[in-house]
């Protein structure tokens, strides 16, 4: 049984065209974009949405982060013109202004900090995930041919706690605005404990030891290499467990551990997931403490019209 726990909502027709010329009436004639305007874009986005949502959604948003589901899916949020996909992976933000107002702005009413970080990205707040050429072979977020396996982001790090400085832990909440996705990829989700109902007590118990070391990922600055020792693949917490892997990164460090990561890996391929399409004007959050998530490897159709999700980091 999938025990992902997950809050969906359908944004109607009207309201999104109701918000869609809301927001472009505000942003007309700015040059706004998200690293140096995040509070006004947050502000014009979180006003509209707040004015024109149906109390039954702003209210769960409101609770999304206290309640302990998994993941968060809102669809048919507004929509611009979009310019090509960026396959270099950088976008003139100030013509995405109105989906950077939703995007922050949902995440205003979520409650939740935008962050970039110094060590991807180039710092940026917006990630944009989309192929690009030079990614080609790597498992990048801008990588296309490579398979993912199931990971968690930037395992390398500490976990944090809310209302602390979120740069120097893992990423809490992963957050996407889609764009566009002609090629249909999904994007898959997996809870935890669905892990865990794969595995036996004494692995629980060995995947909760201080016996793993975690690298950190191919995304993040390669001038700075980073390694985690020392520390567990799944922690206890008070909601449960914390998970923390990348396959390419973690590695074993005493007898009997390599072979407790292969039985995760193959519990990992056994257990339930979730898999959504997402579709353009989808907004989706995730909670990268307590979910699994990977993609399947894919061909880009037309570069200019190739998959692309905008993704940031949020913390509590
Ligand atoms: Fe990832």
């Amino acid at each position: 049984m999938r025990r992902l726990s997950l809050v969906t909502y359908r944004v109607d027709d009207g309201v999104r065209d109701i918000l869609e010329k809301t927001i472009t009436d505000r942003i007309e004639g700015t040059d706004l974009e998200p690293d140096t305007h995040t509070a006004i874009l947050a502000g014009i986005g979180a006003h509209a949405l707040r004015t024109h949502l149906p109390g039954e959604l702003l209210g769960a948003l409101a609770v999304f982060p206290h309640t302990g589901h998994h993941a968060l899916l809102v669809d048919n949020l507004p929509q611009q013109e979009f310019p090509a996909t960026p396959v270099d992976g950088f976008v003139d933000e100030t013509r995405l202004a109105v989906v950077n107002a939703v995007h922050l702005g949902v995440l205003q009413l979520l409650g939740l900090m935008p962050y970039a970080v110094d060590y991807e990205n180039d710092g940026l707040l917006m990630r944009n995930v989309a192929p690009n050429p030079s990614a080609a072979g790597t498992t990048s977020s801008w990588g296309a041919d490579t398979e993912f396996f199931w990971h968690t982001d930037n395992p390398h790090l500490r976990f944090g706690e809310p209302g602390t400085d979120p740069r120097v832990s893992v990423p809490r909440y992963l957050t996407f605005y889609a764009v566009r996705n002609d090629e249909r990829v999904a994007t898959e989700l997996m809870a935890v404990e669905d892990a865990l109902d794969q595995l036996d007590e004494s692995d629980r118990r060995l995947l909760s030891s201080d016996v793993f070391e975690v690298g950190a990922p191919a995304s993040t600055d390669p001038t700075e290499p980073l390694l985690l020792t020392g520390v567990p693949v799944l922690e206890g917490h008070r909601v449960g467990y914390r998970v923390r892997f990348d396959l390419g990164t973690t590695r074993g460090t005493t007898p009997g551990s390599e072979e407790g990561l292969e039985r995760w890996k193959a519990a990992l391929g056994r257990a339930a997931a979730w898999e959504p399409v997402l579709e353009p004007g989808q907004v989706l959050v995730f909670d990268n403490y307590r979910c699994l998530h990977r993609r399947t490897a894919f061909t880009p159709t037309d570069p200019t019209r190739s998959r692309w999700l905008r993704r940031c980091y949020a913390s509590a």
